[in-house]
């Protein structure tokens, strides 16, 4: 395996993206390769930061500083400054707006050092588009853990014992709903995300797609085998086209590293997944109406109950989670539920 001195992970979420890291990200290739650096320091395109307002961003590791603002124009001095002369370049640095003082380092900047992350863990830090980095930071091992070691009944008490509760929006524990839709066996059952996220304005869901979306897919994994399902759908609005290219880069490595398909980890578990592209209507992201959308019918709601969990997509037992909710899942069964 290569060694690097040092990492550049600029941001590649959609804010970042819109105010210009692409091009700042090719004007990095252009300068480290200009300067003999190629080979030294990696350039490693993230998902979203999470400091949108202050973007594009860019990390530089080990040492941990932050840029902030970077243009193309910026990135000959950058590159000169700091991986040249070994010393941060100042005018790009964060500076405190109730102190004037400059922090150069990401985790000593409040914005960040208040944080205490778990469903966004690897949000710049990782390429999303590579399953090796989220492997590397544990990802999958709770799905290991689930498929190979504990039977649907102990998924379900541990996701029950955890407390956690859909981060959709309604709050119902997570465990419960899984417990309806395992009841009853050998019949055809549906594991489902809701990766909708109508509320205008809203992109957490879009945050955790973008940068790890294999967190999402480890969570629908364990979910099937804790209620039986053999086949899964990610109902994502269209206009998510990153979240969207994302998610089906990390579906094909997944089922490539036999993580998804038939025979998962030869534990005799299949579970395929697909991604669904909704047509951005608020509505559909009730669940009931997402079920209705994609049987390929007008995305309305029907009266429940009956409730998914007894009969959900085209009549039969479906479970639908949020996005947040699903990503948390692999930590909960990897860690422990306290
Ligand atoms: C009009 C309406 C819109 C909704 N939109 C969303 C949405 O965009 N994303 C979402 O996860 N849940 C949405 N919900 C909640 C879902 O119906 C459902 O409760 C949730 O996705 C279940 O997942 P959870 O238990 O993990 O929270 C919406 C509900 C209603 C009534």
């Amino acid at each position: 395996m290569k060694v690097f001195r040092s990492h550049i992970l600029i941001c590649g979420g959609t804010g970042c993206r819109a105010m210009g890291s692409l091009k700042v990200k090719q004007a990095l290739a252009a300068e480290l390769n200009k300067q003999g650096l190629a080979d030294e320091i990696r350039l490693v395109e993230t998902g979203c930061n999470g400091f949108c307002a202050m973007g594009p961003i860019m990390v530089v590791y080990p040492d941990g500083i932050i840029y902030m603002m970077v243009q193309p124009e910026d990135v000959p001095e950058l590159v000169e400054e700091h991986f040249l002369k070994g010393r941060p370049l100042e005018r790009l640095l964060y500076k405190e707006p109730s102190t004037e003082e400059t922090i150069p380092e990401m985790s000593e900047i409040p914005f960040f050092a208040h944080q205490e992350l778990r469903v966004l863990r690897n949000k710049g830090l990782i390429d999303p588009e590579i399953i090796d980095e989220y492997i590397a930071r544990d990802g999958y091992a709770g799905m290991a853990k689930a498929l190979t070691e504990m039977t649907s009944e102990e998924i379900i008490k541990e996701v029950l014992d955890s407390g956690i509760r859909g981060r959709g929006g309604a709050g119902f524990p997570t465990g419960l709903k899984w417990k309806f839709a395992a009841q009853s066996k050998n019949d055809v059952k549906y594991v489902l995300c809701n990766a909708d996220e109508g509320d205008p304005g809203a992109f957490m869901d879009r945050s955790v797609l973008e940068a790890d979306p294999h967190a999402v897919l480890e969570g629908m994994i364990i979910a099937a085998k804790a209620i039986g399902a053999h086949k899964g759908y990610i109902y994502c609005r269209a206009e998510y086209p990153l979240a969207l290219r994302r998610l089906d880069i990390a579906i094909k490595q997944a089922t490539e590293y036999g993580l998804l398909g038939e025979n998962i980890l030869d534990t005799g578990f299949d579970l395929d997944l697909e991604v669904y592209q909704g047509a951005g209507a608020f509505v559909c992201g009730e669940e009931t109406a997402l079920m209705t959308s994609i049987e390929g019918n007008r995305g309305m709601p029907r009266p429940r109950p009956p409730f998914p969990a007894v009969s959900g997509l085209w009549q039969k037992r479906s479970v639908l989670n949020n996005v947040e909710t699903l990503a948390s899942i692999g930590q909960i069964i990897a860690k422990g539920n306290e």
